[in-house]
This record gives structure tokens, sequence and C-alpha cells, in this order.
């Protein structure tokens, strides 16, 4: 046999090999070890992380940290993350994320004053100017606001764009908004009167009345 045959007979042999190797595969697959997904459990972050946290590897890279890493270990890994390897995450999403893996790996727990914290941020101060309108849209419909009045015309109430032009050039008009969500009243706009909303939470109702504003 020339040596050039014998390395032909040889290849063939381990692609052969190969392939029934492959075709065997199946059969002893063991389950990937419980390692290999994200810890559940009720933080926001949680979420996040599996959403975030595993385009570019798998969550393997979080359970090979060493233990006991603590909430601002957690929040620096993953805000490395995002300024050296250029995670698609906000500023926001890094502490949240954080919060998650300090309490889910590391040595915070999830009732912690700060890990509470970092996981839902103040009201108010929302990650995103699209996140504020999705918030405030979903209140004004909640609340039946949107039965009454519309962005840009006139219904049973004013259109909030009209709203938001008287009070362009008010300093309080934050507050005074807030308050005629609150307390409802009449003759502002004419005799039919507004329904109060006493019972929203402040934020809810500066929420709102931000976002007429803006309109
Ligand atoms: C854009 C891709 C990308 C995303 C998204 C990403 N990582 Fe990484 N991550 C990397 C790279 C690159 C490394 C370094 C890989 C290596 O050294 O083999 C790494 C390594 C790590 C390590 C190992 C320790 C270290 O610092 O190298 C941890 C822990 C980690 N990532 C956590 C996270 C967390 C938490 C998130 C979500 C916030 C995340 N990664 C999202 C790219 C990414
Ligand atoms: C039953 C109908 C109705 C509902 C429901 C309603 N409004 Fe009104 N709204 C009115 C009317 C009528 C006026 C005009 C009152 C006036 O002339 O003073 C008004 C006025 C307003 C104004 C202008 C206040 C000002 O200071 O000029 C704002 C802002 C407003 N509504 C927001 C809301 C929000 C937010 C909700 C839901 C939480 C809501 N409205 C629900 C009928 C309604």
């Amino acid at each position: 046999m020339s040596q050039m045959k014998r390395m032909t007979t040889l290849l063939c042999a381990v692609q052969v090999c190969w392939v029934a190797m492959l075709e065997a595969a199946p059969l002893s697959i063991t389950l990937p070890a419980e390692t290999a997904v994200f810890k559940a459990n009720g933080l926001p972050g949680y979420a996040l992380a599996q959403q975030k946290c595993s385009t570019c590897h798998s969550a393997d890279y979080i359970s090979f940290q060493p233990p006991g890493m603590s909430l601002a270990q957690w929040t620096a890994e993953a805000g490395k993350m995002q300024k050296v390897y250029g995670a698609p995450i906000s500023d926001q999403d890094v502490s949240i994320i954080g919060a998650y893996l300090a309490a889910t790996y590391g040595s915070a727990q999830a009732s912690d004053a700060d890990v509470q914290a970092a996981s839902y941020p103040a009201p108010g101060k929302p990650s995103s100017a699209q996140g504020a309108k999705v918030d405030a849209m979903a209140l004004l419909q909640n609340n039946a606001c949107l039965s009454c009045h519309a962005l840009d015309h006139k219904v049973v109430g004013p259109a909030y764009r009209d709203v938001a032009a008287k009070y362009a050039n008010d300093a309080q008009a934050l507050v005074k908004v807030t308050l005629s969500i609150q307390q409802g009243g009449t003759g502002r706009w004419g005799s039919v009167p507004m329904p109060p909303f006493a019972q929203l939470s402040q934020d809810d109702l500066q929420a709102m009345a931000a976002f007429i504003l803006q309109q």
C-alpha cells in the first residue's frame, strides 16, 4: 500500500467512525446541568437576565463566578458586559440585573433594601421615554380617561393637546394638572364636570399629568 492510499483509508475510517458517533450521539446525551439556565426567583432582573445575558454566552459564565460576590461586584460585572463587551443594556438594566445576580448567586438577599431599591427603581425616573409613555398610556386606559378624552380632539373632556397648550407657559403646570385629575371639577373647559380620581396614587397622577403636558 502506498503511503497515500494508507492515509486515505485511515481518513475514511475516521470519518465513518465520526458519522457513527454523530448518529449515536442523541442516545448518549445527558440533560444539560441546571447551571446552564438562570436560576429563577421573583426579582425583575431574572427575566431581564434571561433576555439580555444569554445572547453571547451561556448562563454557565455566571454560575462559574466565585460565590459570595456582593451587590456592588455583581453590578460591576453586568456593567463590564455593557461597557467593555458592548452588551445592549441600559444603565438601569445593569442595576436591575446586578441586584438579581447578587441575590441569586452572591451574598445578597432578595429582601435587602439595596437589592429592592435597585430592582424597583423609583417611578418618575423611568429608564427611557418609551417606558414612561407606555406606562402613562396604560394608566389613562385603565382608568377610563380615554372614554372622555383623546390626545388630539375634544371628546367629553378637552383634548390633551389643548390641555398641554393651555399650561405651556405655566411653571406650576405639573402640580396644577395633577390636582385637576385628582379632584376633577368643572368650569375650566365648559360646564361638563370631570369626576375626581382621588383613589389614585400620587405617582400615577403625576405620571399621567406629565404625559398629558407633553402632548
Ligand atoms: C455582547 C456580548 C455579551 C453579552 C450580551 C453579555 N456578555 Fe458576559 N461576556 C462577554 C464576553 C466577550 C466575555 C468574556 C469571554 C471570555 O473571556 O471568554 C464575557 C464574560 C462574562 C463573565 C465571566 C467573567 C468575566 O468578567 O469575564 C460573566 C460573569 C458574564 N459575562 C456575565 C454576563 C452578564 C450578567 C450579562 C448580562 C448583563 C452578560 N454577561 C452579557 C460578552 C457578553
Ligand atoms: C366622565 C368623563 C371624564 C373622565 C372619565 C375623565 N375626564 Fe378629564 N375631563 C373631563 C371634563 C368634562 C373636563 C373639563 C372640566 C372643566 O371644564 O373644568 C376634563 C378635564 C381634564 C383635564 C384638564 C384639567 C385642567 O386643569 O384644565 C385633564 C388634565 C384631565 N381631564 C385628565 C383626565 C384624566 C387623567 C382622566 C383619567 C384618570 C380623566 N381626565 C378622566 C371629563 C372626563
